[in-house]
């Protein structure tokens, strides 16, 4: 076989091309700090997310997408750190984008997903969801802040919000109730929580009820015996909760004033 001169210029021009784009790639590495997305099949799915600090400028933070909210909502780390992040989805596909950056991430059902960035000034990041997941979908959003130093140093850390300890609330996560119920007085396909109790509804059939321990075990025993007007068609699926765990919600939710 012999190899034409037109035949050897090509081979060398295509060799130095690959040869330019590994450079490329090399130096977005190395110069912007671009990391490579990567599918990790040998972790577990994580269902906690969590922020894990390995030095003072090495932090992991496992991110869980949930219908429509991600966990941790609010992280902060230190400028000049290197954050590794892993991704996981709770419910249906997410995604991650963290605007003002090149991270990109899937957050898929069964798979954990990662990347590193390295973050050199302080600044807040927005993290939006970018995969349609439903109709919370557009309020999916979370934040995280880089400080300098010294802020971090003087934060105080943070214990959990009083809520998510209460029993009740644990039911109500576990169950994936806040997916359609707010806590916050967010709209959501189900009314929020927040000031429900004790609340007059008007219900389809034109009569009203009082929001009270009565209505809210009946709805959880009965979702669609009584139903309120102007929610929507699709009934609430009936949640499997034993009778504490009711008593549990019941409590929970008087506390949401
Ligand atoms: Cu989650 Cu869109």
């Amino acid at each position: 076989m012999t190899v034409t001169q037109l035949e050897k210029r090509i081979l060398w021009i295509s060799l130095a091309f690959a040869l330019v784009l590994l450079g490329l790639a090399a130096l977005a590495i190395n110069l912007f700090h671009v990391g490579l997305p990567t599918c990790l099949s040998d972790i577990k799915p994580f269902q906690k997310g969590e922020l894990i600090t390995h030095s003072p400028t090495h932090f992991e933070v496992h991110y869980v997408a949930r219908m429509w909210k991600f966990e941790p909502e609010d992280v902060t780390v230190p400028a000049g750190s290197t954050v590794d992040i892993y991704l996981s989805a709770a419910d249906v596909t997410h995604g991650l984008i963290l605007l003002g950056t090149n991270l990109n991430l899937m957050a898929v059902p069964g798979v954990v997903n990662y990347a590193r960035i390295t973050f050199d000034k302080p600044r807040v990041y927005q993290l939006l969801c970018h995969e349609f997941c439903g109709t919370g979908h557009d309020r999916m959003a979370a934040e995280l802040h880089v400080v300098d130093r010294t802020t971090f140093s003087a934060r105080p850390s943070r214990p959990p919000a009083p809520e998510e300890n209460h029993p009740g609330y644990k039911v109500l996560d576990a169950n994936l109730c806040l997916a359609c119920h707010s806590i916050d007085g967010q709209p959501g396909i189900g009314p929020t929580f927040k000031g429900l109790y004790g609340r007059t509804e008007k219900l389809r059939d034109g009569s009203t009820v009082t929001v009270n321990d009565a209505f809210i075990r009946e709805k959880l025993l009965h979702p669609d015996a009584r139903v309120v007007a102007g929610t929507f068609e699709q009934e609430m699926p009936k949640p499997d909760l034993t009778d504490e765990e009711i008593e549990e919600i019941i409590e929970y939710i008087q506390t949401l004033k």
